[in-house]
């Protein structure tokens, strides 16, 4: 879909968006229409709409108008970018994308936000991009007049330059966000090790080095713990990293990234029941986030320096695959008594944050995860887990998800939890044997590849990788949970 950014002026007909503020709270918006003879005012007062966040109103046939959508912005003098962000994005959830062709939207604000319109405008244009999103192409029979035809936004500005300036690395985190959600939406015989690996090598063309490890470089690096978790696929593991020096030299060391990337998770022996076990094929939304997040930061030149590591395996059962009670030796030197092989994630991530520490020397690192179900029983589908070592980081992370409304909830992590994963044949077994705390444990057994108290985080995403219905700034499927975020946080340790 295209953006564009035009004068004030209303269009003589078409589609039209308006968003306004709660009461609802109309501005100018309100004689412009009176001259084309639309009494705005009363048509949202006759069907009750107030402009409460969230809140849509499709009007028909009003003038020349084919129609005029009103979207609610909420308490208007509580704006934010991200408020914007989903008002745009409930406005393209509101239009019927296989009938309206181009859209027009005004942004009625009151005065006191005219200082911030044109970030504003931006936001509104990024959240509409945001949702207009579709993964739609394996239906073979969609008949013509169900087909979208969607295809621009116009937005009337206050000032189109300066809005147009604003929007431009909104639009790279959105493709960052696009692309990792057709990652994660394919299936898992379309994106496996090899193609998702080829995947992250478009980022070659904007400025990233990206290396490819395959099985016998991960084997010489002694990466036994991943490794064991490919011994059961047909198909490759491969360690991929992008290194992106947006700061470069005088920026110091890179932010490292560092994704779970399991592109099929059947369990291995200790297998997955049937039900359900199609979901699995996003159990590699957390490198999808790493490869989205670096694609954005690239692209809207961010003066940051960051690393994107990521470990893409597949986990099945065969006459190779790793045992229930096989020892592994890590790359940490680390031995691991794996007592259920479907948990798997923590077994690519340790050899990854080794990796990482090793090879980059980062100054903080954020693991980003599909790692456990217990997290989705205790935080449902509204915050992420986050376990950290770092108090300061913990809240800078914190923050950073506020402010794109991907949230994070912090865990307790302690010696306590730790002293469980001892095992009695190796250095630590992969789970703790009771059905308790298991997002906890799975976040220890990361912390034991932690060297040196480097800040890090670790984000437990299952919960948030994958939405069911829609929600303001996602169609249901892949969400892309983390692009946002660590784009976001990026830009706090930017130059
Ligand atoms: N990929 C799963 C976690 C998951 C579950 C992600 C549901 C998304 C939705 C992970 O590899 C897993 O199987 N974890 C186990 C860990 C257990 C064996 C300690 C789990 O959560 O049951
Ligand atoms: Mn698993
Ligand atoms: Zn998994």
């Amino acid at each position: 879909m295209k953006i564009a950014f035009s004068t004030p002026e209303l269009p003589k007909q078409g589609c039209l968006v308006v968003a306004v503020g709660e009461g609802p709270h109309f501005g100018k918006i309100v004689a412009l229409l009176a001259r084309r003879d639309i009494n705005l005012k009363k048509a949202a007062a006759t069907h009750g709409f107030k402009g409460k966040a969230g809140e849509t109103l499709n009007l028909l046939s009003q003038g020349k108008f084919s129609r005029i959508t009103l979207v609610g912005l909420g308490d208007a003098g509580k704006l934010t970018l991200q408020k914007m962000a989903e008002a745009g994005g409930q406005a393209c959830g509101a239009l019927p994308a296989n009938r309206v062709e181009e859209v027009f939207a005004f942004i009625d604000l009151p005065e006191k936000s005219e200082a911030k319109r044109a970030d504003f405008e931006a936001a509104f244009a990024q959240g509409f991009l945001l949702r207009s999103y579709r993964f739609d192409k394996y239906f073979t029979k969609t008949p013509k007049d169900k087909k979208p035809i969607l295809a621009q936004l116009t937005v009337l500005s206050g000032d189109a330059k300066k809005a147009r300036k604003r929007f431009e690395p909104m639009l790279a985190v959105a493709e960052g966000v696009f692309l990792a959600r057709s990652l994660v939406n394919e299936p898992a015989n379309v994106v496996y090790p090899e193609t998702l690996a080829n995947a992250c090598k478009k980022l070659r063309d904007l400025d990233v080095d990206v290396q490819i490890l395959g099985p016998a470089q991960m084997k010489a690096l002694g990466m036994g713990s991943i490794l064991g978790v490919a011994r059961g696929s047909e198909n490759p593991p491969r360690l991929v990293s992008m290194v992106y020096r947006g700061a470069g030299k005088s920026g110091g060391a890179p932010l490292a990234f560092l994704g779970k990337g399991v592109t099929f998770d059947t369990g291995g022996i200790s297998i997955k029941p049937a039900s359900g076990m199609e979901d699995m094929k996003y159990d590699m939304a957390g490198s999808a986030a790493v490869i989205g997040a670096m694609y954005a930061l690239a692209v809207r030149k961010a003066k940051v320096n960051a690393v994107g590591v990521i470990g893409v395996v597949e986990n099945m059962p065969d006459g190779k695959a790793q045992r229930p009670g096989d020892v592994v030796t890590s790359m940490s030197g680390q031995t691991i008594e794996v007592i259920n092989t479907d948990a798997e994630g923590r077994l690519v991530l340790c050899d990854v944050i080794t990796y990482a520490q090793h090879k980059f020397k980062p100054r903080a690192m954020v693991d980003l995860a599909t790692l456990t179900g217990a997290i989705i029983i205790a935080l449902g589908n509204e915050h992420a887990g986050l376990f950290c070592n770092n108090d300061d980081f913990a809240k800078q992370l914190i923050q950073a998800g506020l402010a794109v409304e991907e949230k994070l909830w912090r865990f307790p992590m302690n010696e306590a939890y730790d002293r469980q994963l001892n095992s009695d044949i190796a250095d630590m077994k992969n789970a703790s044997n009771d059905r308790v705390a298991g997002s906890i444990f799975g976040a220890q057994f990361l912390a034991r590849f932690v060297e040196k108290k480097t800040p890090w985080a670790h984000l437990d995403i299952a919960g948030m990788a994958w939405a069911r219905r829609d929600l303001p700034l996602t169609p249901k499927g892949a969400t892309a949970f983390g692009v946002r975020l660590l784009n976001q946080l990026a830009e706090a340790f930017e130059k």
